[in-house]
């Protein structure tokens, strides 16, 4: 559920109207919905009410402080996985303790970063990566919490682009390793080992991956208890999906998978982390674009729009579906029609959506994607010199631009010449 809905006929983003904030922003612009926010996040903390838990907000789903702010001020850590992250969750009022810092690849530079601010674990996910972390740790005379990121083998059964607990994933140490890294872990310097990490996937619709690696988890605890390690924490990851189109179902509840966590770790008495991204932010958040041809080809009609793959990737990159849905609310006796909505950007990847099913569309009127919160903004980029698209936070009838469009004399002047030439 969301609160984008239409008002005397013109689309809402609660009680802000989306045509009015076009007229101030112009298009494209993402919105997002402060209500929707909080509705999603109060899902998850009922869902785990009854057992110490926290919400940690992966940063990389929408990145702006704004909502970074909007999420902490309702009680959310965050999961960050760069420097940058790091510093964006920080300068938003996060403290260091709030924070986790996930990744593949930290660099020395990141580590240090954390350690020096306060971190509240690192997801180590390699030897490799422990080994330097001890070294930076100790030289810093820190002791460095950590969680290993397992990799249970699971198949997560989402989109292979999206999908991180299989073996052959970069992510995590294979779950047959672990008690040995535990136990690397155990005797390095500046490392006190806190809890086990896993995070299978993004886009998850079936609870059942997710359980599978949970009851893995559940087993390897256990073991390293009696290993004498101190597992107090469980992160669990984040990756449960939401619904983008009727194709999709109605995928777990957050209540479902807070009932299923505590039934498969509850006895543990860990203090249980997850780190939804998609969830929280998703449905709270749409693109709103204009249209600026419809066009005549040779055997079809294409809905030419002025937002771009380089403002929204995820069709282009996960062949992901969108709503797209009228900002006018079109009138009951309106007919229907087929288009290929495409954008303006030079490669036939720039496709939104083939012989989507839509109501009859005219140059200049505005449409917007649904269910465009999570990896939309965040994936943006000025590919074709199009400015990185404004962001627009609304509560109830209040919004701001959370940022705004770049002029082209700002992007342009970002070149530096060489004296060379
Ligand atoms: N934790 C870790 C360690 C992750 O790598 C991710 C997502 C999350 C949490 C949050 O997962 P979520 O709850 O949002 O599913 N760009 C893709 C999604 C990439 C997800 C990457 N990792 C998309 O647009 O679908």
């Amino acid at each position: 559920m969301d609160y984008f809905s239409y008002k005397g006929g013109i689309l809402h983003a609660e009680d802000a109207s989306i045509k009015e904030i076009a007229k101030e922003v112009g298009t494209p612009f993402y919105v997002y919905s402060t209500a929707t926010l909080r509705r999603h996040f109060d899902l998850f903390e009922s869902a785990l009410s009854g057992i110490d838990h926290l919400i940690c907000y992966a940063v990389k789903a929408a990145s702006n402080q704004a909502i970074l702010k909007t999420l902490a001020n309702f009680g959310a850590g965050m999961d960050v996985v760069s420097g940058g992250e790091y510093k964006r969750a920080r300068e938003a009022g996060v403290e260091g303790r709030q924070i986790v810092f996930s990744g593949v690849g930290k660099t020395g530079a990141e580590m240090k970063l954390a350690l020096s601010e306060g971190v509240r674990q690192f997801n180590v996910e390699s030897e490799e990566e422990l080994q330097v972390l001890s070294e930076i740790a100790n030289n810093m005379n820190k002791v460095a919490p950590i969680t290993v990121r397992v990799n249970p083998d699971v198949d997560a059964k989402t989109h292979e682009k999206i999908a991180t607990g299989k073996a052959e994933n970069k992510f995590g140490i294979p779950i047959s390793r672990a008690r040995e890294v535990y136990a690397k872990a155990a005797s390095l310097p500046g490392i006190q080992v806190v809890g086990i990490d896993v995070h299978i996937g993004s886009q998850l619709t079936q609870l059942l991956p997710f359980e599978e690696a949970y009851k893995k988890l559940a087993d390897l605890t256990e073991m390293l208890r009696s290993d004498g390690h101190e597992i107090k924490r469980l992160d669990l990851g984040g990756g449960l999906g939401i619904p983008y189109g009727s194709k999709d179902g109605s995928p777990p509840t957050p209540k479902e998978y807070g009932q299923m966590i505590k039934r498969v770790l509850g006895h543990l008495n860990c203090e249980i982390e997850i780190e939804p991204g998609r969830l929280l932010v998703g449905n709270a958040g749409l693109l709103v674009t204009e249209v600026i041809y419809v066009k005549k080809g040779h055997d079809r009609e294409f809905l030419i729009l002025d937002a771009a793959m380089n403002d929204l990737l995820r069709p282009a990159l996960y062949e992901a579906y969108h709503d797209i849905v009228p900002v006018l609310q079109p009138s009951v006796n309106q007919k229907n029609t087929v288009y290929d909505v495409v954008g303006p950007v030079c490669e036939t990847g720039d496709t939104f959506a083939k012989s989507r099913a839509m109501h009859i569309c005219k140059p200049g009127e505005l449409v917007a994607f649904r269910s465009a919160g999570a990896y939309g903004a965040a994936m943006a980029s000025e590919y074709n010199t199009r400015p990185l698209v404004p962001e627009v936070l609304v509560n109830n009838s209040d919004y701001l631009a959370i940022r705004e469009r770049p002029t082209l004399d700002e992007i342009i002047a970002r070149d530096k010449i060489p004296n060379w030439l």
